[in-house]
């Protein structure tokens, strides 16, 4: 959504639903106050992905990552965010074993954390946790395609969807979500046909990272966009800016300037 300076109020998750099809819908992780503020004019949806675990805690998967440190990262981008929808992640392992504790876990990135709509990874296999959320109130994105929580099983961060029985099995997941109540997908790392024939076929908006032009919108991870994540850039990312070279370059002038006792603070 294009907004006029002065005129925006909070976007709400069924503005976003609303948008299927139309202004495409702009989302991308921060995970603090001051990331939040930096990207909320401009951006639809702010995601407190569980990638923190990666690219903030330095741990190799998303896996460890815990609810009480979502909350955390939540109620910090929260205070930062005055008009983006605040969507939280659902780490691993605070849903999976079913929809009690699913909405239990929802219920806490909401009243703990200030969340307006959480996101879960998975399939078929999890539309029973997405109608329970959903019915309790709590808006859900969900995840498929690469759903790094499940890496182990995955075996590698490689394009999901790209045989005959898996693209018919990523198609049936997102028709199975939004028909559990899911308000949006978030497609990862797809074949950008699949995300296509996913798009037309359900009617809330894909939200894609790396799967192509045709979703109703993107992700990107704060740190992939702005080349602040050294050891790795993923396939599916855009750096739009080279933010940890000059990040460097400025340290390493202060640092100079200090060790040279020519640096001046006011
Ligand atoms: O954790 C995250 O940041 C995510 C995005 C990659 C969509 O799930």
């Amino acid at each position: 959504m294009p907004y006029a300076a002065g005129e925006r109020k909070r976007t709400t998750m069924p503005q976003l639903v609303a948008q299927k099809g139309g202004e495409p819908i702009v989302m991308v992780t921060a995970y603090d106050a001051t990331m939040a503020k930096l990207v909320d004019e401009f951006v639809d949806a702010i995601l407190i992905g569980d990638s923190l675990g990666m690219v903030v805690q330095g741990l190799e998967t998303t896996i460890p990552v815990t609810l009480e440190e979502i909350i955390y990262h939540t109620r910090m981008v929260v205070r930062g965010a005055r008009f983006s929808c605040i969507v939280a992640d659902l780490p691993f392992n605070t849903y999976n074993t079913g929809p009690a504790e699913a909405v239990f876990s929802a219920g806490r990135l909401l009243k703990e954390g200030g969340a307006h709509a959480v996101k879960l990874e998975g399939g078929l296999a999890v539309a029973p946790q997405v109608k329970a959320i959903s019915e309790a109130g709590v808006p859900v994105v969900a995840h498929i395609g690469v759903t790094p929580q499940a890496i182990h099983a995955l075996g590698s961060y490689g394009k999901q969807g790209k045989t005959d029985a898996q693209a018919k099995y990523q198609l049936d997941s997102a028709k199975a979500l939004a028909q559990a109540g899911a308000s949006m997908i978030v497609l990862e790392n797809v074949p950008h046909e699949l995300a296509r024939q996913i798009t037309e076929a359900i009617p809330i908006p894909t939200i894609g990272i790396g799967a192509g032009p045709h979703c109703d919108g993107q992700v990107q991870i704060f740190h992939d966009l702005l080349g602040l994540f050294p050891d790795f850039t993923p396939r599916h990312a855009k750096r739009m800016f080279e933010g940890g070279e000059g990040i460097r370059d400025a340290i390493q002038r202060y640092a100079t300037e200090v060790r040279e006792r020519s640096f001046m603070s006011k």
